[in-house]
C-alpha cells in the first residue's frame, strides 16, 4: 500500500514537470479527481487496521499537498512563459524590442510620384551618367565656353573634359544620339552643384523631360506642365509661364505656380509674390537638334527641368533642404 502510494506521487509529479498547459487539468482529474487514484486511496483508509490509519492518512494528505502546489507552480510557469523562462538571463516578461520598418526617403517618394505622372501620358523613363562628358553637359546644350554655369564655382570637375553632371539635360543629347523622333522621355537622376545653403545641396536631384515630334508646340509645353502641376499640388494650383533664358531652349521660360503655403496671397516662402517658382522648360533649340543630327525644319520639341527637392519642400511644407540628408528617423519617419 505505502509502495502504490509512493508510486503516484512520483508518477504525478513527472508527469506534471514535462507537461503542457493543456496537460494540467486532466492530470489533476486522474490524481486528485473524485475518482482520482489519491482520491481512491484517502477513501480507502477506513478499511485499513486501527493503528496503521494515522501515519497512511498523514502521508496520503502530505502528497496530496505536494502535488497540488506541484500543479499550481507548473501552471504559474507556462503562464509566464514556460520553459523559455528557465533559459538563464532571459525574462520574458519584459517588453519586446520594436521593430522599425525601413521606408522610401521622401526624395525618393517624390521621384516616383513625378515619373508616374508622366508616364501616364506617355513619357518613357531613361537614365544617363552621374560622371559626365563636358560635350553632353555644356556643349551641345549649346552652352557657350564662357557661360558662367560652366565656372570652377559651380561644377566639380574630374578634369578638363569630365565632370559630375550639374543637371540632369545632358540626357536628352544623348537619348537624342540613340534614337529618332518622335520621343517622349523624362530623365530622373542626381546631379552635382559646388553650392550650399538652406536651399541648395552639392547633390540634389532634377527630373529632366524631353518631347519631339512633328508640329509640338508651346501649347503642348504649357498643357503638359500645367497637367503635371495639378496632379503633384492640388488641381486648382494656378500655373504662370515667364520668359526667360536657357542656351539650348528658344523660346525659354520659367514656370511658377501659385504659392501652395498662402495661395497667392503673400507670405514669406513666396517672398510675398504669390507664385514660386518649379521649373525651368522651353522649346528645343535648333542648335541641340543639329549636334545630335535632328532636321529642325521638319522636328520641334519641347524640354524641361525641375528640382525634385525643391518641390518635396513646397509639398510638404520643409523649411530646410539639408533635412532630407541629415539622416535623421525622426524627420524620414513622417513621410
Ligand atoms: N537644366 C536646367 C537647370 O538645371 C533646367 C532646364 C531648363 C531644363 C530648361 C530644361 C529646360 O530641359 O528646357 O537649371
Amino acid at each position: 500500500m505505502l509502495e502504490h502510494l509512493e508510486k503516484i506521487r512520483s508518477q504525478a509529479l513527472r508527469a506534471i514537470e514535462k507537461s503542457g498547459s493543456e496537460d494540467l487539468e486532466a492530470i489533476r482529474i486522474k490524481v486528485l479527481g473524485r475518482k482520482g487514484e489519491l482520491t481512491s486511496i484517502l477513501k480507502s483508509i477506513g478499511s485499513l487496521p486501527a493503528k496503521e490509519r494515522p501515519r497512511f492518512g498523514q502521508l496520503a494528505n502530505k502528497f496530496k499537498k505536494e502535488i497540488e502546489a506541484a500543479l499550481e507552480r507548473r501552471k504559474a510557469q507556462l503562464e509566464s512563459g514556460g520553459q523559455v523562462q528557465q533559459i538563464r538571463g532571459l525574462d520574458p516578461t519584459l517588453p519586446g524590442r520594436r521593430c522599425h520598418v525601413g521606408r522610401l526617403h521622401p526624395v525618393s517618394l517624390m521621384m516616383g510620384e513625378v515619373c508616374s505622372v508622366f508616364e501616364r501620358m506617355g513619357f518613357s523613363v531613361v537614365q544617363g551618367p552621374e560622371v559626365e562628358l563636358d560635350f553632353y553637359n555644356f556643349e551641345a546644350l549649346n552652352i557657350p565656353p564662357d557661360h558662367p554655369a560652366r565656372d570652377m564655382q559651380d561644377t566639380f570637375y574630374v578634369d578638363d573634359k569630365v565632370l559630375l553632371r550639374t543637371h540632369t539635360s545632358p540626357i536628352q543629347v544623348r537619348t537624342m544620339e540613340k534614337i529618332s523622333p518622335p520621343l517622349r522621355i523624362i530623365a530622373p537622376g542626381k546631379v552635382y552643384r559646388c553650392d550650399s545653403d538652406v536651399t541648395h545641396t552639392p547633390m540634389f536631384h532634377q527630373v529632366e523631360g524631353l518631347m519631339v515630334d512633328r508640329l509640338v508646340s508651346f501649347a503642348d509645353l504649357k498643357g503638359i506642365l500645367t497637367y503635371f502641376v495639378q496632379e503633384i499640388f492640388d488641381k486648382d494650383t494656378a500655373v504662370r509661364f515667364r520668359p526667360s533664358f536657357f542656351p539650348f531652349t528658344e523660346p525659354s521660360a520659367e514656370v511658377d505656380i501659385q504659392c501652395v503655403m498662402c495661395r497667392g496671397k503673400g507670405c514669406r516662402v513666396c517672398s510675398h509674390t504669390g507664385w514660386l517658382e518649379v521649373l525651368g522648360a522651353g522649346l528645343v533649340h535648333p542648335a541641340v537638334f543639329r549636334y545630335v543630327g535632328y532636321d529642325p525644319e521638319q522636328y520641334s520639341g519641347f524640354a524641361f527641368g525641375l528640382g525634385i527637392e525643391r518641390i518635396t519642400m513646397l509639398r510638404y511644407g520643409v523649411d530646410d533642404i539639408r533635412l532630407f540628408y541629415d539622416n535623421d528617423l525622426r524627420f524620414l519617419e513622417q513621410f
